[in-house]
């Protein structure tokens, strides 16, 4: 069996088939024109005065349908009908199948059916964001159901015969199984919700308030970017921001980070700055010869926040990391000089067993506030519950899984923002994300010696090198079963996650 193949006939694009090479060409001219959208993204949340809009709607709008041409047009479909039966290298197989899953959607889908559900998504935003203002749901509600309508209708474009929610969770996460997916987060909810009863009922208190007070932005600033000097961040290809929402925008030659502050919370700001450097190591680490190519593009967005989450949760949650970073942190804030490493692990992972807000949410809820939104979501597009019903479900799945009941729809099912733009089957991936971290740090710490020493002593290299070479080299050349596979030895299960939960909090909070 050829699966064996490694990095050696990746680039062996000598005696590729004409058609391959055509291919490949096309390819890199959409993927430039989707890169260059991200820049004008990044300077929209960053940099753009608010009176830039109307422009910047335009340019966007323009490129992406220049983008949708080019990935329709008659020739890449000639092209990929040539190459049915061609000699191809795993490699260039892979890539073949990359494209042609992209080709396949994007030619399904009516052009006005997209563009419908474009408009749709401005007018519920407005609608969303009144309506959450409002605490009324009623005035988000026909927005909502008209999202469901067109994005049933949009799934039937793509496959007629398959459940609808498998087909758009298969809009972010085209290589991972439903099944998959469903088993692993019936398993969070299952392991999740009887041991956050037991953190409810635990005496436990931990020091949590050795890290209140007031933290000055520039500071934390200021600390920020010796975290990401820490942990090795490249600033010759890429650079740190401010943005009201923290994200990563770019590619191996160029990734950038924002991040967000609160004068109240010095850790959030750590933790976010920490995760997003993880989702750009991941670019940062994609082949530079591939640029442009599925083989230098990241495969989708469980592998991703898997990335973000393990720098995140597994290094900057960790004792070993504060043990680093606690000096560095008391330098900039001398008023938490009292505070030992297990004051700050312990503020760092408690459990907010009170919180309705999923951003704000700890390690541990965190994953019971995406099972409910999934349930949601997934029965809503089945057609086993109706739009006006949301609310209350919403509120029943709280008390049940996590025993509390949002008081209005602001703090309940109006607050995010993901369903205002039609997004069913995103909300997924960030667990899935978080229990590959968990799978993918474990095979790191048994290959990588005295791992948990190194963190404390802030070397970081030998982890870098293994996601580097485990995950980042590989761009989308594996589906995302087969990347885990490789990198751990095991299909992408729970398990590893479920243990280091059990572990974690079992020591925290006596349970
Ligand atoms: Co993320």
């Amino acid at each position: 069996m050829a699966t064996e193949a490694t990095a050696d006939d990746t680039d062996d694009a000598s005696d590729a088939p004409d058609a391959y090479d055509a291919l490949l060409d096309r390819v890199q001219r959409w993927n430039a024109v989707g890169s260059a959208s991200g820049v004008l993204g990044w300077d929209q949340q960053v940099m753009m005065p608010e009176g830039g809009t109307p422009a910047r709607s335009k340019q966007l709008s323009a490129l992406s349908s220049v983008h949708h041409d080019m990935v329709t047009d008659d020739e890449t479909g000639e092209l990929l009908d040539e190459l049915d039966d061609a000699d191809l290298t795993d490699a260039q197989a892979a890539v073949v199948r990359e494209v042609r899953r992209e080709y396949e959607r994007a030619d399904a889908v009516p052009v006005e059916l997209v563009e419908e559900i474009s408009e749709t998504g401005s007018e519920a935003l407005q609608a969303w964001e009144e309506a959450k203002a409002e605490d009324d749901f009623d005035e988000f509600a026909p927005y909502l159901e008209k999202h469901v309508e067109l994005k049933r209708e949009y799934a039937e474009h793509i496959d007629p015969d398959r459940d609808p929610y498998e087909v758009l969770f298969e809009e972010f996460e085209p290589c991972l199984s439903m099944e998959r997916a469903e088993s692993i987060l019936t398993e969070l909810r299952e392991a999740l919700v009887p041991m956050i009863g037991d953190i409810r009922d635990s005496d436990v208190e931990l020091a949590v308030d050795t890290f209140e007070g007031t933290f000055p932005e520039e500071t934390q600033e200021e600390l920020s970017r010796e975290a990401l000097e820490l942990v090795g961040y490249d600033f010759d290809r890429g650079r740190l921001d401010v943005s009201s929402h923290p994200f990563t925008a770019g590619n191996q030659f160029d990734c950038r980070v924002t991040t967000r502050f609160d004068e109240t919370d010095p850790l959030g700001a750590v933790g976010s700055t920490v995760h997003e450097f993880g989702h750009a190591q991941y670019n940062l680490g994609l082949p530079k010869e591939q640029f442009g190519t599925p083989l230098g593009q990241s495969r989708d967005l469980s592998v991703h926040e898997s990335q973000s989450r393990l720098w995140e949760n597994h290094v900057g949650r960790s004792r070993a990391f504060w043990e680093q970073f606690l000096p560095v942190f008391q330098e900039h804030f001398p008023q938490t000089e009292e505070a030992t490493v297990q004051d700050a692990y312990e503020a760092f992972n408690q459990v907010y067993e009170d919180n309705f807000i999923r951003v704000e949410a700890d390690e541990l809820t965190y994953h019971l506030h995406i099972v409910i939104r999934f349930e949601i979501e997934r029965d809503l597009i089945r057609g086993d519950l109706a739009v006006e019903d949301v609310p209350e479900v919403w509120n029943d799945k709280y008390e049940e899984y996590l025993g509390i009941r949002p008081e209005t729809d602001s703090e309940g099912c109006l607050q995010d923002i993901h369903w205002s733009h039609g997004n069913f089957g995103y909300f997924p991936t960030y667990s899935l994300g978080s229990v590959m971290a968990a799978q993918l740090f474990d095979a790191a710490e048994d290959e990588i010696d005295d791992l948990d020493a190194k963190v404390a002593d802030g070397d970081f290299d030998d982890l870098r090198e293994w996601l580097d070479e485990n995950v980042h080299r590989h761009g989308s050349r594996y589906e995302t079963n087969e990347l885990v596979k490789r990198a751990t030895g095991e299909e992408f299960t729970a398990n590893a996650f479920l243990d280091y939960v059990d572990e974690k909090y079992g020591e925290l909070y006596g349970i």
